[in-house]
């Protein structure tokens, strides 16, 4: 079976990946610098997979280090997660985000074409859309390039890097873009935790519910929604892997060029609505208060999911609620 590179700074989606991928059958080779991640992570995947991987902790950035990786393994596609991804961080810290994601990426696509692989999935993401100047639903034609904040930035300015490479090297990438990875592995083995204080809604709600936190932050209530709360279209970080793997057979099996394709459930789930649904499992009320809007926080950001089905042959299985019972299994285990 061919083997994947996969860069991993991002776990929580790049974990649930890579049980798909070896389950799968493929072999992988996996770099990370743990900046987010830790290496418990490891034991889980391989309790569920049962699948030995190759594990380097090597920071893409270093282009010895990463050269080295391509001159000893026989590398046939690269799957490509190693970008950091707090919002409110890369405003702080605007340069770490571009040294991060886009000098890390350059050394990435520089390795790959000393040692020719000419293959590769990224993780990209659904903020490239110019929310601006045109309404959602967006469809992958759709304009892409108003960037909110920097993290927003690299993701677009890397999209751009992967179509000059294809333009220029023939190479052929799948751009895979989605926006709210949320729940865990059925085994809840997997999850995301990150290492710092969450950004983003699920895990948040994961550390109130753990006690870990004493109450949610609501940003915003007072927005044209039925309750109120902004409204997403979570999508089920199984699903997503699933994405993943069905976007890596098909660029290690035909010519595919420079594609994207938007990765959506097409459904919706507002903020207060998740609130109910982690409250119903975990049989307690979360505590909440509400505050001011989050100046980044678009507005309504939904995508087509045609291109998904009919170019990859997949669409989303696990909804919001239906994975919920993943969760109350595991609480109640
Ligand atoms: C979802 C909703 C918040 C936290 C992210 C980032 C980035 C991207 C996914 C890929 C919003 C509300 C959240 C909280 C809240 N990944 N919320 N209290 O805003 O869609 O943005 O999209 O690129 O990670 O851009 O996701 O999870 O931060 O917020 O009320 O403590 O939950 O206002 O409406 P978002 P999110």
């Amino acid at each position: 079976m061919p083997t994947i590179l996969v860069t991993w700074w991002c776990w929580f989606i790049w974990s649930h990946t890579a049980v798909a991928l070896l389950e799968d059958g493929y072999d992988l080779v996996i770099v990370d610098n743990l900046s987010n991640s830790e290496i418990w992570v490891l034991d889980s995947i391989d309790e569920l997979s049962w699948k030995p991987v190759v594990y380097d902790s090597v920071d893409i950035r270093d282009e010895e280090w990463l050269s080295s990786i391509f001159s000893t393994h026989s590398i046939h596609a690269v799957i490509h997660f190693a970008w950091i991804k707090a919002v409110w961080e890369s405003c702080e810290f605007p340069f770490r985000y571009y040294d991060n994601n886009i000098v890390g990426t350059i050394n990435l696509l520089k390795a790959m074409d000393r040692y020719q692989v000419k293959k590769l999935i990224f993780s990209s993401s659904a903020t490239v859309y110019d929310s601006l100047s045109q309404k959602s639903p967006y469809s992958e034609q759709s304009l892409t390039g108003y960037c909110t904040n920097p993290y927003w930035t690299t993701k677009f300015v890397i999209e751009q890097l992967l179509r000059d490479i294809w333009m220029r090297r023939g190479s052929d990438i799948i751009a895979l873009r989605y926006f709210n990875p949320i729940w865990a592995h059925p085994s809840w083995l997997i999850w995301e935790n990150p290492q710092w204080v969450p950004n983003n809604i699920f895990p948040y709600l994961m550390k109130v519910a753990s006690g870990e936190y004493d109450e949610f932050t609501i940003f915003g209530d007072d927005y044209d929604t039925p309750d109120g709360t902004w409204i997403r279209d979570y999508i089920h970080v199984v699903d997503l892997a699933n994405a993943h793997l069905a976007a890596l057979k098909k660029v290690l099996s035909s010519k595919t060029w420079f594609t994207s394709v938007n990765i959506w459930t097409w459904t919706w789930t507002s903020v207060l609505e998740m609130i109910q649904i982690v409250q119903k499992c975990i049989g307690a009320e979360i505590p909440y208060k509400v505050w001011a809007r989050r100046p980044w926080d678009i507005s309504e950001s939904v995508a087509s999911v045609a291109k998904a089905k009919s170019y990859l042959d997949r669409e989303s299985k696990l909804s919001v609620k239906e994975a919920a019972q993943d969760w109350r299994n595991y609480l109640q285990a």
